[in-house]
C-alpha cells in the first residue's frame, strides 16, 4: 500500500469529481491521503474532506500567502493544529521565486519561524515548502536550537542540499517531476539518498506525471513516482512500496 502524503484535494480544479477521484485512489494502491491545507481559502474544504476515513491534514500558512495573513489566520491555525486528525504543519517555508523583496523575505521569515514554533509547541512534524531559497532555509533552520521533524517538499536541490537535510533529520518528498526526461539532477540524487529518507507525493493537482503529463494530478498516479524511485535505485516496486510507506508513518505519528 501507498500513501499519498502531499495532496490538495480541497482545491477548486477537483470540485466537479472530488468523490470520483478520492474513490479512484482509493481502489488502487493507495490506502491514505494527508491534504495539505496551506491557503487560507482552503482550511474549511480541508476541515470537511478530514471528516472521512484515511484522510489527514496538514495545515499551514504558505509562504506566498504571507503577506495576506493577518493576525486572527495565525490564531486560526493554531487552533487547526490541535485536530487530531492534523498530522503536519505545513506548507511553511521561503519562496523567493516570485518575490525577494526586502519586505516580502521578512514577512515570510517572520511567519516560519511563528509557525516553526507553533510545530514544536504541538509536537507535529513540517512540510516545508521551499523554492529559490535553499541556502538561505538551512542557513535559517540551523540557527534554530530546535527543529522540528519533516519532509522537504518536492525537493528540488542539489545532490549537497540533499545531503545536508538528510544530516538534519529531514525527509525529501518526490514528486511528478522525478519522472520527466529533464531531472537529471534529482535521479541523480535519488541514487545517492538512502530509500529510508524518501517520502512519495503528487502534490495534486499539480506536477503531474510523465505519462499523464498535460491533464490534471491525482493521487492514484502516486504510483508512477514511486515506479521511477524503484527503476532509478533499482529496487523491487513491492519494497519502495513497503519502506515509503513506513517512513510516513514513522514520520506522521499522527496517522491512524
Ligand atoms: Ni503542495
Amino acid at each position: 500500500m501507498i500513501i499519498d502524503t502531499h495532496v490538495h484535494i480541497a482545491d477548486t480544479k477537483f470540485d466537479a469529481d472530488r468523490k470520483d477521484v478520492i474513490q479512484r485512489a482509493f481502489n488502487s494502491k493507495i490506502n491514505k491521503l494527508i491534504e495539505i491545507s496551506c491557503e487560507m481559502c482552503y482550511w474549511e474544504k480541508s476541515l470537511e474532506l478530514i471528516q472521512q476515513e484515511n484522510i489527514f491534514a496538514s495545515f499551514g500558512i504558505h509562504p506566498i500567502d504571507v503577506l495576506k495573513a493577518v493576525k486572527n489566520d495565525y490564531e486560526k491555525l493554531e487552533f487547526l493544529i490541535q485536530n487530531k486528525k492534523c498530522v503536519a504543519v505545513g506548507e511553511i517555508g521561503l519562496d523567493y521565486h516570485y518575490d525577494n523583496s526586502k519586505e516580502n523575505v521578512d514577512a515570510q521569515k517572520k511567519s516560519l519561524e511563528f509557525q516553526l514554533n507553533l510545530a514544536q509547541k504541538y509536537n507535529k512534524p513540517i512540510i516545508v515548502h521551499c523554492r529559490d531559497a535553499y541556502d538561505d532555509i538551512i542557513d535559517f533552520l540551523k540557527k534554530r536550537s530546535f527543529v522540528p521533524q519533516g519532509v522537504i517538499h518536492c525537493f528540488s536541490g542539489s545532490l549537497e542540499h540533499a545531503k545536508i537535510f538528510v544530516d538534519m533529520g529531514f525527509y525529501l518528498g518526490i514528486d511528478g517531476p522525478v519522472t520527466y526526461k529533464k531531472s537529471d539532477i534529482l535521479k541523480e540524487v535519488l541514487k545517492n539518498i538512502a530509500i529510508d529518507r524518501l517520502l512519495v507525493e503528487t502534490d495534486c493537482p499539480y506536477l503531474t506525471p510523465q505519462k499523464y503529463r498535460g491533464t490534471r494530478n491525482e493521487p492514484a498516479y502516486v504510483v508512477e513516482v514511486v515506479k521511477e524511485i524503484a527503476n532509478i535505485k533499482k529496487l523491487d516496486l513491492q519494497e519502495v512500496e513497503k519502506v515509503t510507506t513506513q517512513n510516513a508513518l514513522v514520520l506522521f505519528k499522527g496517522i491512524k
